[in-house]
């Protein structure tokens, strides 16, 4: 599958304009793209459906598994040797993983990372939670329109996706401590360059997976590394889609993943982190304090520490 002496490194994108999260990943691509090339690789970007939370009808959850589909097809049809996966908004993470658990050709994701904090007059703002509340003030009469307008454009003032542990920041998460994307992935802000220069490692990094042959999902994608992403998520505080998604992932990984692991896994999990909506911060905050890498060094002892991850450690 070698062309011209070089690995083909698909690029997987689900960039739209439909989908505001994913609206930068052009730019996140051309970033991967320079880390292919400089590692001798050949790299070729192609679209996948993208689903967004904020203008999808009814549901982008009716269609996670239709862009599981559209993604597996898509890396077993052409001839790649490895793939980078490019996502952000919610369902978006889980449905590339699930279609690359399924391809097995080595793959690594970069997601589109989260928009910088919210800011308005006095108050720090996170999309979701404050948007609520805020709407709740202006039904009661508290706000005006033209301070409701305000407020949104304060709260998505940059690229990304929500800045809370939503289920985009969460799933994120959950990808990273899976080991299927380079570590400190989840947590950088989207508008922040070293955004980019993650891209354009796990860029170089997809060239030697290809010339390796691996690592495949199916290594990385064991029921160690489910337990370590349940333990994670527990410490985060993340979205409760992400056991919807886990559930579904080990599936597409030829697991059983009951539920009663979930439950077993948060009795002995420490919740370690400050972040909206179940604490105060953003994740702007949270890439400040360390990010994930923090949380799963605190969580060592409890992790299988053997599980591997697209790096190859
Ligand atoms: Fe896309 Fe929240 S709307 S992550």
């Amino acid at each position: 599958l070698v062309f011209d002496g070089r690995p083909v490194v698909g690029i997987a994108n689900s960039w739209s304009e439909l989908t505001n999260c994913n609206a930068h990943l052009r730019t996140v691509a051309d970033a991967v793209k320079r880390g292919v090339w400089s590692a001798g690789g050949f790299p070729l970007e192609f679209p996948t459906i993208s689903l967004g939370e904020v203008l999808m009808k009814p549901t982008t959850m009716l269609f996670r598994n239709l862009m599981a589909m559209d993604v597996e097809e898509c890396i077993r049809a052409y001839p790649l040797d490895a793939v980078v996966l490019l996502s952000g908004c919610d369902k978006t993470i889980p449905a590339m993983l699930m279609g690359a658990a399924s391809a097995d050709v080595p793959a690594v994701m970069v997601t589109g990372g989260p928009m910088l904090r919210g800011h308005w007059r006095t108050e720090d703002l996170g999309s979701g939670t404050d948007a609520w509340r805020l709407w709740a003030e202006r039904r009661a009469g508290r706000l005006t329109d033209e301070e409701l307008c305000e407020v949104e454009s304060c709260m998505s003032r940059s690229s990304g996706h929500c800045m809370v542990m939503g289920t985009a920041s969460t799933m994120a998460s959950m990808a990273e401590a899976l080991g299927m994307t380079l570590p400190g992935n989840a947590a950088i802000p989207a508008p922040d360059s070293r955004r980019l220069a993650m891209a354009e490692l796990a860029g170089r990094r997809a060239v030697e997976m290809a010339r390796a042959g691996g690592p495949r999902p199916s290594e990385i994608l064991t029921a160690e590394a489910f337990d370590n992403a349940i333990r994670a998520d527990m410490a985060i505080g993340g979205s409760t889609n992400a056991i919807i998604h886990l559930v579904a992932m080990a599936g597409r990984a030829g697991m059983e993943l009951p539920l009663s692991r979930f439950d077993e896994l948060s009795r002995t999990t420490p919740f370690l982190v400050n972040v909206s909506p179940s604490g105060k911060y953003l994740m702007e905050d949270f890439f400040y304090a360390g990010g994930l890498p923090v949380v799963l060094k605190e969580l060592l002892p409890l992790l299988h520490r053997g599980a591997l991850t697209v790096n190859g450690r």
